[in-house]
């Protein structure tokens, strides 16, 4: 049947609240609730014995496969390649054969992806794809795949595939982890854990509405933005800069925070707002020191951290949304959904065509 908007303004808006449960009915698809283990479907390749991944996407499901690089060559060990696909396509990268080719697209057509899945066929690689639409070009030819279970995504800007993505990529790496023996069954219980934790605080984000509006406000005056975060929240930014260029029409820019240093600091004045991603955990200091140095330059501030980050923010930054503090593992998928939130906030401001932004289409089977 045909899909609705149940009420709300527009696609974007009410694909945005279904994240929690995406990422909920994803998870259930590969968790296994009486053992709590992450149960991939039958492989016709041993994940022991892969030498190494080359991931590829485009758009969205790029900064999903970065995410998923992160948490692959930390946690399962496994040394990964990544590119977007309108580049890998034609790089003729000499990949080591019985390697992992992995694949993530919502539509499972995007004409790059799928010639790239082509070459990773051709060079010897398991072709295993993250797909939406499970019905499509990429999953005939992919020798596995695992679907993300979003629904229908009908705005042109991806929101909740990107967290269904991110749903798998994490289970992947556990049992990718689990077969390499980086991880043993006991911290297996507790990734799973943290994965089973997040819907409901997937849930808490949308608290945080009336802030990220006030950040919003900031953003819609401004020509450009510049995004910074570090680690997997390098990522989160990209995708928050992505998402305000689609549906706002306000260039921004997402650097990785320490690289600021040598380039974009130069641009620091009251008129370009940042936005930051810095969870607590590992890496919270190093960026907090990057703020710091944009604040003395006459910075505004605009920062997405956790409960715990918050009291080393504020004083610091203009505006601060304290998202629930979860794992360092997770935290990039709860610091997605409030970036997304605030490049819908802003194209309401702007009074642009949300669900289709100009020049953009869902699905771009052309080359
Ligand atoms: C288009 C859409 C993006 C999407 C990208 C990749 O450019 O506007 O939102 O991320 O295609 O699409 P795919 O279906 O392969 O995930």
């Amino acid at each position: 049947g045909s899909v609705g908007k149940d009420g709300y303004r527009h696609f974007m808006d009410k694909e945005l609240h279904e994240h929690p449960v995406v990422i909920g009915q994803t998870l259930q698809r590969l968790i296994d609730p009486a053992t709590r283990r992450v149960m991939l479907p039958d492989l016709p390749f041993d994940l022991a014995g892969l030498p190494r991944a080359a991931i590829t996407a485009c758009g969205s499901a790029f900064y999903a496969g970065l995410i998923g690089r992160y948490w692959l060559e930390g946690m399962a060990g496994l040394p990964v390649d990544i590119d977007v696909a309108s580049e890998l396509r034609y790089r003729d990268p000499p990949l080591t054969p019985g390697g992992l080719g992995l694949l993530i697209s919502q539509s499972g057509e995007t004409a790059d992806t799928l010639a790239a899945l082509r070459g990773m066929r051709a060079r010897g690689q398991h072709i295993l794809s993250v797909l939406n639409v499970e019905q499509s070009t990429m999953a005939r030819e992919s020798d596995v795949v695992l679907g993300t279970v979003a629904g229908p995504e009908i705005s042109v800007a991806s929101t909740k595939a990107f967290t269904a993505q991110l749903s798998v990529l994490a289970c992947l790496t556990i049992a990718i982890g689990r077969a390499r023996g980086t991880l043993t069954a006991a911290q297996e219980q507790d990734l799973v854990a943290e994965l089973l934790d997040l819907p409901s605080r997937a849930n808490e984000v949308f608290d945080q509405a009336p802030a990220i509006r006030e950040m919003a406000a900031v953003v819609a005056e401004a020509r450009d933005v510049l995004y910074l975060g570090r680690g997997s929240s390098f990522p989160v930014a990209m995708e928050g800069a992505l998402k305000l260029k689609e549906v706002s029409y306000i260039h921004a820019e997402a650097y990785a925070a320490g690289e600021m240093k040598h380039g974009p600091i130069s641009l620091i004045d009251s008129t370009v707002p940042i936005v930051a991603t810095l969870p607590s955990g590992r890496l919270f200091e190093k960026t907090l020191s990057n703020l710091q140095e944009a604040r003395a330059r006459g910075g505004r501030l605009l920062v997405f951290t956790d409960t715990e980050g918050e009291a080393r923010l504020r004083g610091l930054a203009e505006i601060v949304v304290a998202l629930p503090t979860v794992s360092e593992f997770t935290a990039p998928v709860i610091q997605t959904i409030p970036v997304q939130m605030l490049a819908y906030e802003v194209a309401l401001l702007k009074g642009t065509d949300v669900d289709q932004p100009r020049n953009l289409a869902k699905s771009v089977t052309v080359e």
